[in-house]
């Protein structure tokens, strides 16, 4: 039996015949872009993630670019991003003309560790953007103490941990402001590329707002220098559909995180994930790390498991950072989840068994090796 990495199956057979007649909506409106359904979108989301507002944007990157903009960070201002992240949040920064700044995670939850943020402060320092890595929310508490304390802004990037929370309260509401991705394969994903922005300020919602459509707020009437970045009203159709789903789905995830914790435990050399106290984790992907990952990944791949690695690279390791001059052994934590963390599937409709065959595969493995 292929157990796939990612399958759309169960989520679109819910949806199907609502998504079809949504988008026969759409085709007749005759209004594509930044119109009712946007609207309508911006305020369930906004509800739903318990924020005063939300501004849909084209995908992930721009969201957190644009909100490192409207905090007026750029050239001369640095930012603290985890070392140990998806490169988006980084891009964000460098689009922003700031300098990111890294700082290691913990190995216990791979998300950035509020202990080390203190001695990364410079006077060049503006905002710290904690990123809830795989799901899992950061230890918000502690970084909101840093940012207060040097009093430096928060930007969170919520791309990966919609709906989980820390200490009762969602993630994407503890930030200055927030942005978040619905790449389709994301927790709570479009049906092409979006994204959106979540703030309580007024101001701060009304200068992003200004800032996905050319700096105008008034058609041809432009105040600022802005991009072309906005949500399109099919993407915002499908993506209120599916919020009425989410929950469930993301309980879904979470019990099949369970079903692996269990069938995992004790076997060889891997570490499974551990979720910290006071966060939650909504599992957008289930991460396991092993010494011998190479070869897991590759005898999973013979027999019809998807896996993927995530991330192979650290950022600081990137071609696309070469200017930057780190060298390895910069980050060494980053560097060694890098060589040693591994992706199992992971998504709504996976059921025990296909857990337990991945379980049982693993367990040959380790036998064999
Ligand atoms: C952690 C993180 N930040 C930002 C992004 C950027 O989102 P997008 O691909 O929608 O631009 C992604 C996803 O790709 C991500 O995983």
């Amino acid at each position: 039996m292929k157990i796939p990495f990612l399958s759309f199956d169960a989520m679109n057979r819910e949806l199907r015949a609502d998504a079809l007649s949504q988008f026969e909506k759409f085709f007749d409106s005759h209004w594509y872009v930044l119109g009712k359904d946007v609207r309508s979108f911006e305020q369930n989301y906004a509800q739903a993630t318990q924020v005063n507002y939300v501004v849909g944007v084209a995908n992930g990157l721009d969201a957190l670019h644009i909100s490192l903009r409207v905090l007026d960070i750029g050239e001369g201002d640095e930012v603290i991003v985890p070392s140990n992240t998806y490169i988006a949040s980084v891009l964000a920064v460098s689009y922003a003309g700031a300098t990111p700044v890294f700082v290691e995670p913990r190995w216990e939850t791979y998300n950035l560790n509020p202990d080390l943020i203190e001695s990364a402060i410079t006077p060049k320092t503006k905002a710290i953007m904690p990123v809830h890595l795989y799901g899992q929310a950061c230890e918000m508490t502690a970084v909101q103490e840093i940012a207060q304390k040097y009093d430096l802004k928060i930007v969170e990037d919520n791309a990966q941990a919609h709906f989980a929370q820390y200490d009762g309260q969602l993630t994407g509401s503890f930030g200055d402001v927030n942005g978040t991705s619905f790449y389709p394969g994301k927790n709570f994903g479009a049906y092409g590329d979006a994204g959106a922005i979540t703030t309580n300020d007024e101001n701060l919602a009304l200068k992003a707002k200004t800032y996905r459509n050319y700096g105008s707020q008034a058609k041809y009437y432009n105040e600022v220098q802005g991009i072309n970045s906005r949500l399109d009203e099919l993407q915002a159709g499908l993506l209120n559909l599916k919020l009425s789903f989410i929950e469930k789905w993301t309980a879904e995830r979470q019990q099949i995180a369970k079903y692996y914790d269990n069938y995992l435990k004790n076997i060889g050399d891997l570490v499974l994930p551990i979720t910290a106290e006071k966060a939650t984790h909504s599992y957008h992907l289930y991460v396991i790390r092993t010494r011998f990952r190479d070869k897991l990944q590759a005898f999973l791949h013979e027999k019809g498991i998807g896996t993927l690695i995530h991330y192979p690279v650290p950022t600081h390791l990137q071609e696309a950072y070469q200017s930057s001059n780190f060298e390895e052994g910069d980050f060494p934590i980053a560097e060694e989840m890098a060589k040693t963390v591994l992706s199992l599937p992971m998504y709504p409709g996976l059921t025990e068994n296909q857990v337990k065959i991945v379980a049982k595969v693993i367990t040959q493995f380790y036998e064999r090796f």
